[in-house]
């Protein structure tokens, strides 16, 4: 099947071989223009598959940092809109470094778990169609939802029309490696199938760290045009490989520390365990020369509550306001959390004055059509 349409490509068009990615001619013939392309240091040894348009933009806050009292700088790092495959998002940068490892394998399957509202499950299925691999997915009961029509819009409504094959599993939340998941690769190679595994989140993956170091060197490149450096970097956490991926890439300027995780899985002693763990293989395989020991995971356990994929009161507010200063959405499970966590500390004062703050925003909008009741009346 993968060959007949290989075929059929290369009649179409002679420079894109199997499992080329399409983007590289994005690469040659679109960047460069005012972007940064320079930067990739830290992981010049890894293959990456590239699944993204380049550099994410960064953005200035205006308002929002001046409703806040004008005593910090506020900016959006734009990695929600990152790329064309299903709305983008963080897990593209995680995936483009696991894509060749999963290539390689010769594998015919990519599985992967998250619960139903996963944005994560939703790349998997976007990425395994435009390589051409078939997808599995288990979408777990992680969140207790209120609205009717939770399984079958965003995330979950976008994995089934990219073809993902999506089995539901009545299990609660949890971040480790889960037993579904497991019986899912089983079934797979039972069927005859080659599977790749993809962890929840793509987090616990030798590979799943990298991404995000990547991240880091970027905005070194980009704070080199800007003219200045950020002193705060803020970012949800849950599954723990984005913070991870950055806290190695910042500490190669020393900055290891500034990285702010705001925690939104409610299970915070075992998402910062995670972090630590993937940070430590991350700084391994990278060659950073230090080690990377737990007061270097900075995560912030206020704003998760009451539960993981359940919003508060104030995280509503948080993505009301941001999205009534700047436009900019954020949803509420991931992004609200860490929005409504860097608001707070800004009224708190937690950040210097004069500060530069860089909010990374990872994505998650398509979650919020499972939110319509809440929302109902903006
Ligand atoms: C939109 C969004 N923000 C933040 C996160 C947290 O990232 P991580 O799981 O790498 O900690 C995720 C995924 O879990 C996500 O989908």
């Amino acid at each position: 099947m993968v060959e007949c349409i290989t075929q059929e490509r290369s009649k179409q068009s002679s420079f894109l071989t199997k499992f080329e990615s399409t983007f590289l001619a994005g690469d040659v013939r679109f960047r460069g223009i005012g972007t940064v392309t320079e930067g990739i240091g830290m992981l010049e040894k890894f293959e990456r598959y590239p699944l993204t348009f380049g550099p994410t933009h960064i953005e200035k806050l205006e308002r929002l940092g001046a409703h806040l009292g004008g005593r910090v700088e506020l900016y959006a790092k734009r990695e929600d809109c990152n790329s064309g495959l299903a709305f983008g998002g963080n897990k593209l940068r995680k995936l483009e470094y696991i894509v060749p490892d999963a290539i390689a394998s010769n594998a015919d399957t990519l599985v992967s778990i998250g619960g139903v509202q996963s944005n994560h499950t939703r790349m998997v299925a976007a990425v395994a169609a435009k390589i051409g691999m078939k997808c599995r997915l288990v979408q777990e009961s992680w969140v207790p939802h209120e609205d009717a029509v939770y399984d079958r819009v965003g995330n979950i409504l976008l994995s089934r029309i990219m073809g993902a094959d999506v089995e539901m599993v009545d299990q609660g939340f949890d971040i480790g490696i889960r037993e579904s998941w497991e019986a899912a690769i089983a079934d797979v190679k039972a069927k005859g199938g080659k599977p790749y595994a993809i962890p929840a989140g793509a987090s616990v993956h030798k590979y799943g760290g990298l991404g995000y170091v990547g991240f880091a060197e970027e905005v070194r490149a980009q704070e080199k045009e800007l003219g200045f450096a950020f002193d705060y970097i803020v970012v949800c956490t849950v599954t723990g490989s984005t913070h991870a991926g950055m806290l190695v890439g910042f500490a190669n300027d020393g900055r290891e520390r500034r990285v702010i995780g705001i925690d939104a899985s409610f299970t915070p002693a075992q998402t910062k365990a995670q972090v630590l763990a993937i940070a430590r293989n991350t700084a391994e395989l990278v060659e950073l020369g230090r080690e990377i020991v737990e007061d270097d995971v900075v995560l912030i356990e206020d704003y998760a509550y009451p539960a993981y994929g359940v919003p508060s009161q104030e995280t509503k507010e948080a993505i009301r306001l941001c999205a009534r200063l700047e436009g900019m959405i954020t949803d509420p499970v991931y992004e609200g959390k860490s929005m409504q966590g860097m608001v707070e500390l800004v009224k708190k004062d937690y950040f210097p004055a004069g500060s530069k703050i860089l909010y990374a925003h990872l994505g998650g909008a398509p979650a919020i059509n499972g939110y319509a009741y809440t929302f109902r009346n903006g």
